[in-house]
């Protein structure tokens, strides 16, 4: 480490990923504190209660920190159930990624980790569109102000617990079934780049990161999909879970997309553990209902979207 992990600003603090993130940052010796518009749960947490876009209570928000993890944004659940429109999608999407960028080149912060998304594969999305603005702006100021910059590109994460999306643990399930992240990794991908951020081994190009979950399934179990018949590859590495699956809705024959991340974990020692593997046990052991969120999710949930 080039010096002790210091004050870290985290925007939209408050939401879902940060809740999981604090305290891994905490236990990584990190000082988190939070801009956000809402109160984040922890309420030891150092809390601005203000918008990334009134600039002015940006910059105190920003002073004495050493890094911002810039995670505030509309995304794809808004986008898709149309709940912000373009101008709220360009407002803090851009504008408010482009106000946290300047607010810490004025304050001479120089480590930044950007949270994107693959949502930048659908160019052409009011989410996606503003991602490749917002991956642009972190990339100008890399090289305009010489900072380290990380983006991380994580798929799908939203967790089962968050009410106003997924009205119940299957529901979620049947979305991760297809490929997503557990937000539990995304939560590793972050304190794993603050980490390599502080590590003092030099970053020589902005690093943009894909961030996707652990697989069972092998390239070639995928290439080769239910080749024996329908189900045949799930039941080959899951055979024990088949009859919970079903019984519960879930079709083991459906297939998984899966993306490569070997770049993420040769850069930050990136290492996914949650699969399908431990949604079935999880199905196994809690029934339904699936697992516990962690405390207070559900306020959080209430006005996360
Ligand atoms: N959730 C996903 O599936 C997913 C997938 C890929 C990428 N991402 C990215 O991850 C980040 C957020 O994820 P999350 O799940 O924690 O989202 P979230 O919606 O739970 O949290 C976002 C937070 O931003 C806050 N916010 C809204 N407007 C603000 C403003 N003007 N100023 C300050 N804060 C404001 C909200 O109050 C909320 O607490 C976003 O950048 C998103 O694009 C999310």
């Amino acid at each position: 480490m080039d010096k002790m992990p210091g004050k870290v600003l985290l925007t939209g603090g408050a939401g879902d990923l940060a809740q999981i993130l604090i305290p891994e940052l905490l236990a990584n010796d990190f000082l988190p504190s939070v801009i956000d518009v809402r109160p984040p749960s922890d309420k030891a947490i150092a809390f601005t209660e203000a918008s990334i876009l009134d600039r002015e209570a940006l910059d105190k928000a920003v002073a004495g920190c050493e890094m911002i993890i810039h995670i505030a944004a509309w995304h794809g659940i808004h986008d898709f159930r149309k709940e912000h429109d373009a101008y709220d999608f360009w407002d803090l999407n851009a504008t408010g990624t482009f106000n946290v960028f300047e607010a810490a080149a004025r304050a001479g912060i120089k480590k930044m980790i950007f949270l994107s998304s693959t949502s930048v594969n659908e160019p052409y999305g009011l989410y996606g569109h503003t991602k490749i603005i917002g991956e642009e702006i972190a990339r100008a100021y890399y090289y305009r102000h010489d900072m380290k910059v990380i983006t991380l590109r994580p798929r799908a994460f939203i967790p089962h617990w968050n009410a106003t999306v997924y009205k119940n643990y299957i529901e979620w399930a049947k979305y991760f079934w297809l490929g997503a992240v557990h937000i539990n990794d995304v939560s590793q991908a972050v304190y794993k780049s603050a980490i390599r951020l502080t590590s003092g081994k030099p970053l020589n190009e902005p690093l943009t990161l894909v961030v996707d979950g652990a697989y069972e399934y092998t390239s070639d179990d995928l290439a080769n999909w239910d080749k024996d018949g329908p189900g045949s590859t799930f039941k080959r590495h899951y055979g024990q879970y088949y009859d919970v699956a079903v019984a519960d809705g879930l079709d083991p024959s459906l297939r998984p997309n899966k993306l490569d991340h070997s770049l993420t974990t040769k850069e930050i020692g990136y290492k996914p553990e949650y699969s399908l593997k431990s949604l079935l046990e999880e199905l196994a052991k809690f029934g339904a209902a699936g697992p516990p969120g962690p405390s207070g999710s559900s306020v959080v949930a209430k006005t996360s979207v």
